[in-house]
């Protein structure tokens, strides 16, 4: 099972300047959860983002045609196939961006799950469209805001139509 995991705005912006685009604890807590004890798989510009590195309790496999800038801290892999070759059988595959990355795994994921972000903000790197012919939602849950200070989301799961 290959998943991609993404917060998308209205306009489906994830990033802006090496950065995401909002800070949702709560999603923050849901990705550490539903990942954790996985294999994670990331773009080089995004292990660079990361706070904390390497994410812990979790495999970090970093795809990079170059080195990393710390020793033995995270797995690299110089494609999309070597990178799933790292991953322990067992092990579910998270895919966690970012822009570069979602593109090439889009083809070969299994299901996304994606906190869709109620609002639009300024942005500079963007996830695929998610075509309705080939991905249909199968769970939905919304979170509305209730002050200006915090966002609004819907967390919606989508599988892959066979
Ligand atoms: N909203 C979200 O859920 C979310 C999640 C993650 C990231 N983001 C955001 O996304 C943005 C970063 O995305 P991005 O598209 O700029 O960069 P990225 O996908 O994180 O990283 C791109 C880099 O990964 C390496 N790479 C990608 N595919 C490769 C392949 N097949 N083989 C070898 N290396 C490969 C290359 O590194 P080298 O140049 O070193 O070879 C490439 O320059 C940031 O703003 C981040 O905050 C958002």
């Amino acid at each position: 099972m290959i998943t991609i995991i993404v917060a998308i705005d209205r306009k489906n912006g994830i990033g802006f300047r090496n950065g995401l685009l909002a800070h949702l604890p709560g999603d923050l807590q849901r990705f550490r959860k539903i990942t954790m004890g996985h294999c994670l798989i990331m773009g080089k510009k995004t292990w660079e983002s990361l706070p904390v590195r390497p994410l812990p309790g979790r495999k970090n496999i970093v795809l990079t045609d170059n080195e990393l800038d710390c020793f033995d801290c995270a797995d690299t892999a110089r494609s999309i196939e070597e990178a799933i070759s790292l991953c322990e059988p067992g092990k579910e595959i998270f895919i966690i961006g970012g822009g570069a990355v979602y593109r090439q795994f889009m083809p070969l994921a299994d299901r996304l799950m994606v906190t869709h972000m109620h609002e639009e903000f300024p942005a500079d790197t963007f996830f695929p469209e998610i075509d309705p012919d080939e991905w249909y939602p199968s769970e939905m849950k919304a979170y509305l805001s209730e002050d200006q200070d915090t966002i609004s989301f819907t967390y919606t799961t989508y599988l892959r139509r066979k």
